[in-house]
């Protein structure tokens, strides 16, 4: 499925979006550039949960961010800063990936060999000005399903090109 949004609003809109259709333990892995919208669309799956937009941000320092105050968990990791797999290994991962938790991951694949089997794949790209491509693929039944029911709501299948 592939959406494009024109502005930071709707990119927040496509995340509140999703995180309607989101389940404990369901793990988000985010693909795209600097500045592509990557933590733009995680405050708005954090603002559909219930967290405040405001608290979700991707400080270079800190690799995993919990908010605990939403209708699920959510684990926000940015795995920019760590190119070694070991280094994701020792940070017990595991723990939150496979959890009753959300877990939305940005530069996902820092996780290499780690990916989970099973995981709802977003990727984003620049379009032309303020214009996001953002592609999303279901890896896994837990994921196809997501996307059907994702594709039954107005917001997206207005938006979808094809
Ligand atoms: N349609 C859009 N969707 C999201 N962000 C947009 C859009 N148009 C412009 N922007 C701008 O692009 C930037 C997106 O920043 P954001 O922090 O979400 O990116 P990121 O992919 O998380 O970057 P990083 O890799 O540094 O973590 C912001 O400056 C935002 O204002
Ligand atoms: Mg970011």
């Amino acid at each position: 499925m592939k959406v494009i949004t024109a502005s930071v609003r709707e990119t927040l809109r496509l995340g509140e979006f999703l995180s309607k259709h989101l389940k404990p333990g369901d793990i988000i892995c985010l693909k795209g550039n600097l500045g592509s919208g990557k933590t733009t669309l995680t405050k708005g799956i954090a603002s559909g949960l219930g967290v405040s937009r405001i608290k979700v941000t991707s400080p270079s320092f800190v690799i995993m961010r919990q908010h605990l105050e939403g209708r699920v968990p959510l684990f926000h990791f940015d795995l920019y800063r760590l190119k070694e797999v070991s280094d994701i290994a020792a940070l017990g991962y595991e723990g939150y990936f496979y959890a009753e938790g959300i877990s939305v991951i940005e530069w996902a694949q820092n996780l290499d060999c780690l990916m989970p089997k099973e995981h709802l794949m977003i990727e984003l790209s620049y379009g032309s000005k303020d214009k996001r491509i953002i592609k999303i693929t279901a890896v896994g039944i837990r994921y196809k399903e997501l996307l059907r029911e994702m594709r039954a709501g107005s917001l997206i299948r207005k938006r979808e090109l094809k």
